[in-house]
């Protein structure tokens, strides 16, 4: 990361500590907008973060783990996760997950080259009585098929 970067980010977290304070209940939004904006946070972002809340970064790194909507890895600008817990494995998350790794030509966890689409898999979206399930960014989409998987991803793609 350049160094003018470096000042950007550190100028913005140090916006989000203002708006959200400084302690340990600030984590979680501060990280949710870091996460808004850049799509992931770095480990220098982590480590800003945790220098101004004075908490250590294991701290941080271990919440940015747990919560499947926080990333430290770079993800593109579209996540489409879906869902492949028990209600959606039976509704056929299988072939579901295949047509869309198919249709954008890489498999769930990777993101395209373009850096458009990750592909990821999620625990119960709450839409199990209308599986199978997935989440592109904020919107839900249910009852898929493949076909039907294929024809939204190809909306975003
Ligand atoms: S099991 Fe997939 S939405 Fe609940």
């Amino acid at each position: 990361m350049l160094v003018m970067e470096k000042n950007f980010l550190q100028e913005e977290i140090e916006k989000l500590v203002e708006t959200f304070g400084n302690s340990r209940s600030a984590l979680i939004p501060i990280l949710q907008e870091i996460q808004k904006k850049h799509h992931y946070i770095s480990e220098f972002a982590q480590q800003e973060v945790a220098r101004l809340l004075d908490i250590h970064p294991v701290e941080v790194y271990s919440v940015i783990s747990f919560y499947a909507f926080l990333s430290s890895e770079p993800k593109g600008r579209n996540i489409v996760r879906l869902c492949q817990t028990i209600t959606c494995d039976l509704a056929g998350k299988y072939s579901v997950a295949k047509a869309i790794e198919r249709e954008l030509g890489i498999a769930f966890g990777e993101t395209t080259k373009d850096n458009r689409i990750s592909l990821e898999y999620t625990n119960c979206v709450g839409m199990c009585d209308q599986g199978p399930a997935m989440l592109i960014n904020d919107k839900v989409y249910t009852r898929l098929s493949p076909e039907k998987a294929v024809e939204i991803i190809n909306e975003i793609k």
